[in-house]
């Protein structure tokens, strides 16, 4: 009887927090998401209360939902091409919001796929992978990368990762940016330049 009344007591409690979690990610927020944004807001000192906006632009279409976020952490890569610095890869691993264990990485194929898209995620466990095509892009910070909106060109593997994406975000940059070209009167065609940075990428797949 006793034992009884303790299990009906703890359904109750799971019940009670399930309850709660609705409530805080109710608006369709995947926690890894909403984790991450806590994160930056923090960071930026913005406050916990204070929604981010993101940018018309980089908006995806209603009928695609928000389904995970990973945190990137790695480096942009550029090269002068005698004018101007070109971001032509990045190196990242990913985190499942913003766990410690790596989930994965992020880089760009070594030539544009046939549809245009280069810039490439993968999943390790659960393998996925998607690579998407930048649409839209819109500097929110002048020391930061800009935020983009990318489509996804091709994907494959496990859909509860990346093989069902329709669309990502890269969105929460930090850093990142070429060198000052002006302030860098050294730089000769062909040098490189590694430009470490952090960013939220956001994946969605049709509802
Ligand atoms: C460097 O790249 C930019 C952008 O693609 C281009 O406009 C410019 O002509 C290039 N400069 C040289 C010297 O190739
Ligand atoms: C980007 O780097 C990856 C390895 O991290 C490499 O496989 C790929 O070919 C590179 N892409 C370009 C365009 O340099
Ligand atoms: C680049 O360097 C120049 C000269 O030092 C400076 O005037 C300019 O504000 C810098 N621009 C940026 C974007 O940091």
């Amino acid at each position: 009887m006793h034992r009884g009344r303790t299990q009906f007591l703890v359904l109750i409690i799971l019940l009670h927090q399930a309850l709660i979690q609705a409530q805080v990610y109710g608006q369709g927020i995947p926690s890894s998401c909403h984790k991450l944004e806590i994160k930056y807001k923090r960071s930026m000192g913005i406050d916990a209360s204070d929604a981010i906006h993101i940018p018309e632009s980089l908006q995806v279409p209603a009928d695609h939902k928000l389904r995970l976020c990973y945190l990137g952490q790695g480096v942009q890569k550029y090269k002068f091409n005698g004018t101007e610095w070109i971001n032509f890869n990045a190196s990242a691993v990913l985190h499942l919001g913003g766990q410690n264990r790596i989930g994965g990485r992020h880089f760009y194929l070594a030539k544009p796929d046939n549809l245009g898209g280069q810039p490439t995620w993968e999943t390790f466990s659960s393998w996925s992978t998607v690579t998407g095509k930048a649409l839209e892009k819109t500097s929110v910070r002048n020391d930061a990368i800009a935020w983009v909106l990318l489509q996804s060109t091709h994907s494959s593997g496990s859909g509860k990762r990346f093989g069902q994406a329709t669309y990502i975000q890269r969105l929460f940059t930090v850093g990142g940016l070429p060198p000052n070209t002006t302030s860098l009167t050294g730089a000769v065609t062909g040098q490189y330049f590694e430009s470490p940075y952090t960013a939220v990428y956001a994946y969605y797949t049709k509802q």
